[in-house]
């Protein structure tokens, strides 16, 4: 493993997925884990990570020396360089050498270990303060900006290495290039990680975990729980039990996908319940977009309990297993990133009788969202739902803005099957996060088919580009793809007399418009 040392910004991620793309296992750990404790995961090489202090802050986080004097290869980037060279002897001066953005590099030894075969000119992302002026005796500075003198030093007798810049992001351009030939030259790991790994191990640790007991999995029809679901049943076959909650929000053809598609690439039992009147009914007369989905998440979790309660009297009590399609950066997030690789946590699922425990399955806890896109093409899953775009929990139920009613739905799917069908015959699917379309089922305009007035509703497109949904801007996109869109609603869908495009960013708009 290559640890990641977090110095509290958000690069630890971006980081641990590089390494990956290198083929190479990484995990991350917050900066206040003691030495010794990182030392004993037998780490490869430690990377030291960006953070948004400055070293001479108050507070600032530090590091101990005998992370550097342990033998284990370590790379610094931006503070972890900074702190790397503060720690070792070096000189960094708050002297207002600021640097943000772009920035040119000069590299000053070519035949360096991490510069090997790179330009002597390179672009790279800067983001800091204070700057290196004094390498720590022992290295030799590699590179420099008209900024910094000291912008990347290394000491390749201890194989220690450091850079001032974030050669993890794609604006610094040989980024990718450098972060390898640490791992691969200065650590001299072999790159052997691959998703098919990723499998072998898991089923095992699954059979391992589940014994000859059963589980169960609720599907959404998203990425995550579909992966997870498929990975669970490769492990223990006709053990796990999968269970499809149709609410009647889902988009045209979803269920059915669900229902046929996953069925037939993994073999999986499924049982479906059908809710749509149930989730309807609790819906009716509601406009409130808190409401709605208040109402829609609460007879969820009561279906699907219901549903858990069945299956447990129709199979008896060992069912024990809840698997669930938890990723690597909501571990991170929720800090649990930190223990050791245990995969089980007991949870107590609501409503059930006390004295049932699901012990938790997830076979996803330490993969990323791309990486569960892998897993699941290798498990044969269909294309549509490995790479399915996002997509909200309270579906279309928060795509209507007035009341949901089934009427209002019927419409809604028609009109998203068409943009989503125009969006994917454009060739726009993987440049477009996701395209809400929605219905604004209390408004009403004039319009003018046939030789007849109309008094229809407006059908928005809301086509967003983003990273991780935190931020978003509004798609620009081909007018020719927006016309066909509009022109075949409008023909296509009955009570829909106009589209309009929703060119707001997120702030201040969100993705969904409730
Ligand atoms: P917003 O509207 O907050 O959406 O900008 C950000 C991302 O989250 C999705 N989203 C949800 N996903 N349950 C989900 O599973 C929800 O209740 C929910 N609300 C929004 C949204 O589609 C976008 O990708």
């Amino acid at each position: 493993v290559v640890l990641v040392v977090d110095f509290g910004a958000q690069y630890a991620q971006l980081i641990a997925r590089r390494v990956r793309e290198a083929r190479i296992y990484s995990e991350i750990v917050p900066s206040t884990m003691p030495v010794s404790e990182m030392l004993a995961k037998n780490p490869k090489a430690i990377i030291l990570s960006g953070g948004p202090s400055s070293v001479y802050a108050d507070g600032a986080p530090s590091i101990d020396r005998a992370l550097f004097e342990a033998g284990v290869p370590v790379f610094g980037m931006c503070y972890g360089f900074q702190i790397m060279a503060t720690t070792l002897g070096g000189t960094v001066d708050d002297n207002g050498a600021r640097e943000y953005g772009r920035t040119p590099l000069k590299v000053t030894r070519s035949g360096s270990t991490l510069f090997e075969g790179t330009p002597d000119e390179q672009s790279v992302w800067m983001s800091h303060g204070d700057a290196c002026s004094a390498a720590p005796e022992g290295f030799t500075v590699t590179a420099s900006t008209d900024v910094v003198p000291v912008a990347a030093f290394e000491n390749d007798e201890k194989k220690l290495y450091g850079v001032q810049y974030h050669p993890e992001v794609l604006h610094s351009t040989h980024g990718q290039q450098v972060l390898e030939h640490f791992l691969y030259r200065g650590a001299g790991i072999e790159p052997t990680w691959t998703t098919g790994n990723v499998i072998e191990e898991q089923v095992a640790l699954i059979r391992a975990q589940v014994g000859d007991k059963r589980a169960i999995c609720g599907l959404s029809g998203g990425v995550d729980s579909a992966v997870a679901a498929a990975l669970v049943q490769k492990a223990i076959g006709d053990q796990l039990t999968c269970v499809y909650v149709d609410h009647g929000l889902m988009r045209k053809g979803e269920t059915e996908q669900v229902e046929k598609d996953f069925v037939a690439a993994t073999g999986a039992r499924l049982v479906v319940v059908d809710a749509e009147k149930r989730f309807l009914d609790a819906l009716a007369g509601v406009s409130d977009p808190e409401t709605k989905r208040k109402i829609i998440g609460r007879e969820f979790i009561r279906v699907f309990e219901q549903a858990q309660l069945e299956i447990l009297q129709e199979e008896g009590p060992e069912v024990a297993f809840l698997v669930q399609g938890t990723l690597y950066p909501d571990v991170v997030e929720s800090g649990g990133g930190t223990g050791t690789a245990n995969i089980k946590s007991h949870h107590n699922v609501g409503g059930l009788p006390d004295d049932i425990e699901f012990e938790l399955v997830e076979p996803l806890r330490q993969l990323f969202k791309d990486e569960v896109r892998m897993v699941g093409q290798e498990l044969g899953l269909p294309e549509e739902i490995v790479q399915r775009q996002p997509f909200p929990g309270p579906g279309l139920g928060i795509r209507i803005v007035g009341e949901v009613t089934k009427e209002r739905l019927d419409l809604l799917r028609d009109a998203d099957a068409i943009a989503r069908e125009e969006l994917t015959a454009a060739g726009l699917d993987r440049e477009i996060w996701q395209c809400p379309v929605v219905l604004l089922a209390d408004v009403r305009s004039v319009g003018v088919q046939g030789d007849g007035r109309t008094y229809g509703h407006p059908i928005v497109l809301r086509p967003v580009s983003s990273e991780d949904a935190m931020t978003a801007d509004w798609t620009r996109m081909p007018y020719e793809v927006l016309a066909k869109i509009s022109t075949r609603i409008t023909n296509e869908v009955k009570d829909v007399n106009r589209v309009v495009l929703d060119v707001t960013s997120k702030p201040p708009g969100t993705i969904e418009w409730e």
